[in-house]
């Protein structure tokens, strides 16, 4: 493809050009897509409103990307592999030719069932190839998919069915995670309770265990398969169109409804795959994110699939049966690229060598990681181990809203740099902003990470509040677009993120809010307010710390310790249970009334002497109270 830079000079000419001239830069990249109709104008944008348009009034379906380009000169190649939960059953190689004929199956299956373009299609389900097909079939016919983390519990499903008011719920009897079955037709079950907007839901049969029907509401996936045939015409939708909705956690208790549309996101999610990974044909693309999250619809779904590559998709987990799963994986299916987050590979390093020495591991060229930063001895270890000193590791920094990686090493070109991000790709330009909003323009320096311009996959708006998108992404600095990370860099330019800025945590690298778990806990009767913090944790990264207070002052208690993890498992699911619950008299508070979370972030990580100034706190007595309940252990 005439997209993928193959040299350091490469790039440097790319960035130039795309900083002096975006619309010209774009444009030549976005002609080697296919598109219905060329658009007019390259880009639009006001980021006071915000709006921001590109490619505008190009008509476009990216299934005819991701699908009937390849057929002529890849049909018979393999698009999927697909790894089993259980080693023992074979894995599945689905062709482009049979993806294509899949998707416009099921596409056929939506139509019968009332689906339009505009619709909003929950997809809810375990890694099993129906759904990436699913969400496939939604953009053939311009449905709008939203996928939903199949770890999530009943309420945060239906809060987000809601939210969009989706038509749709897809899902499957139950989900397999190494020896256990996820009842995901029961979690979505009950979740529907509570969703007026969903009419139907298509149920794919998986683990087999018997499930309640609701008659008139659900069906099974492969009997409406057999009512349709496999021809589906693609949708001709604009650039602008909406493609996806993705929740993202936020700083209040509601999730926000990424908007990612059409255009932008295929030429970006696919620019960054293509580039970043230096995939050449024949490669076999593994990245072990699920579907539920951005990296899996970049990473797994889109980016591959518009490029032409053979890109693998994991049902199980890193430890099932042992382990060394992924190594076997890699060596079984001869990965040549291996993207993963750093807590899988703090996890794994903490298990003998053995587990990956009895891999052959030369497949690999290239590694990558995600979702966090990513610290000096996991690097290490991922290199000298995995890598065996041989593969470039790309250190990804992007998000749910930017659709694509914005900042990394782009493998075998320019250099990595270890727990460094490193350098910006084309088109995307980072600064670092003091306290004050300004622009520091020391080269080596540390501040609060912002972006200029704009990119074409940046999310257009969080669905129906365009409000709370400019708030959060760019009122506190006007004229930027605000991730909310801070950063350092070094004297060659290269960006190291140093953590979130905001009241986000990320654990494990889940992206979680403080807000919603906040709310889960105070819901519970025996409970005045709480304050959920992170601390440092050698294989999450982060781990919670919630600072409970009740009603009747109780300082220790399990029962309501059990009563607590289990509220906040329910409403929004195991990801987000605190590890830690210590009981308080009261919370640090400014005379404002706001909570001092940078006092209970260092007693939470041990870190009792350095408090900082806490004159202005409004019960100052407060703080040695709560180090003396840290001390106790909880
Ligand atoms: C946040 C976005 C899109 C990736 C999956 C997570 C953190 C992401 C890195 C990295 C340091 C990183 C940031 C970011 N993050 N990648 N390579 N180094 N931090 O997507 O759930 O939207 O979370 O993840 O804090 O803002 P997400």
């Amino acid at each position: 493809m005439a997209l993928q830079i193959k040299s350091i000079e490469d790039y440097h000419k790319a960035y130039q050009k795309s900083i002096e001239n975006p619309s010209k830069f774009w444009d030549e990249i976005a002609k080697d897509f296919y598109w219905k109709k060329k658009w007019d104008q390259t880009l639009s944008y006001d980021w006071s409103v915000p709006e921001t348009k590109w490619f505008v009034g190009g008509k476009l379906n990216i299934t005819e990307n991701c699908l009937d380009r390849h057929l002529a000169t890849k049909g018979n190649q393999t698009a999927i592999i697909w790894e089993p939960n259980d080693p023992k059953v074979k894995a599945k190689h689905i062709t482009y030719r049979q993806l294509y004929s899949k998707v416009c199956a099921f596409a056929n299956v939506l139509k019968n069932n009332g689906v339009v373009k505009g619709d909003r299609v929950c997809i809810y389900m375990p890694m099993i190839i129906e759904l990436p097909i699913a969400a496939l079939a939604c953009a053939r016919i311009g449905a709008i998919h939203s996928i939903v983390f199949a770890g999530f519990s009943s309420r945060a499903l239906a809060a987000r069915i809601n939210d969009s008011k989706c038509k749709v719920l897809l899902t499957s009897d139950g989900g397999l995670r190494g020896d256990k079955i996820i009842p995901l037709k029961d979690i979505a079950d009950n979740a529907l309770k509570t969703c007026p907007s969903i009419k139907k839901s298509i149920i794919f049969k998986r683990t087999r265990q018997t499930v309640e029907w609701i008659k008139g509401r659900d069906l099974w996936w492969h009997e409406e398969l057999a009512k349709v045939d496999d021809s589906c015409p693609a949708e001709v939708m604009d650039s602008e169109d909406i493609l996806f909705i993705l929740y993202t956690s936020g700083s209040t208790g509601k999730p926000k409804g990424m908007v990612h549309t059409c255009g932008g996101y295929m030429v970006y999610s696919t620019y960054s795959f293509l580039n970043v990974f230096q995939y050449r044909p024949n490669d076999i693309y593994w990245c072990t994110a699920d579907i539920g999250w951005i990296t899996g619809h970049s990473f797994i779904v889109y980016g591959p699939l518009t490029t032409g590559a053979t890109t693998v998709m994991f049902e199980g987990i890193p430890s099932y049966p042992d382990f060394g799963r992924f190594w076997e994986i890699c060596e079984k299916h001869k990965v040549t690229q291996f993207y993963t987050a750093p807590t899988a590979i703090r996890a794994l390093a903490k298990h003998p060598l053995s587990f990956v020495t009895s891999h052959d591991l030369s497949c690999l060229k290239i590694l990558g990681t995600v979702g966090e930063p990513i610290n000096e001895e996991a690097w290490h270890w991922y290199n000298i181990n995995i890598g065996k000193n041989k593969c470039p590791i790309v250190d990804t920094w992007w998000q749910t809203e930017t659709g694509g990686i914005m900042i990394s090493s782009l493998a075998g070109i320019t250099k990595d740099k270890p727990t460094f991000a490193t350098l910006p790709l084309p088109g995307i330009q980072p600064v670092l902003l003091n306290g004050d909003g300004i622009e520091i323009t020391e080269i080596k320096a540390e501040g609060i990470l912002a972006i200029k311009q704009p990119w074409p996959s940046l999310a257009r708006t969080i669905y129906g509040d365009n409000k709370r998108y400019k708030n959060v992404y760019f009122s506190a600095y006007p004229g930027y677009y605000f991730p909310g990370d801070g950063a350092l860099r070094d004297s060659k330019g290269n960006y190291r993120i140093t953590g979130r800025v905001d009241d986000v945590i990320i654990v494990s690298g889940h992206n979680l809010g403080t807000a919603p778990i906040e709310n889960a806990i105070n819901e519970h009767e025996d409970i005045v307010e709480s304050a959920v913090v992170g601390f440092p944790h050698d294989i999450k990264g982060n781990a919670l710390h919630a600072y409970v207070m009740t009603y009747d002052g109780i300082i220790q208690n399990d029962k309501l310790i059990g009563e607590i993890r289990n509220l906040v498992t329910k409403t929004i699911g195991a990801i987000a249970r605190p590890d830690k619950i210590q009981f308080v008299k009261g919370l640090p508070k400014t005379r404002s009334g706001k909570i001092m979370r940078r006092i209970l972030r260092k007693i939470a990580s041990g870190d009792t002497e350095n408090l900082g100034d806490t004159s202005t706190l409004l019960n100052p007595e407060i703080v040695d109270d709560l180090q003396k309940g840290f001390a106790k252990g909880r």
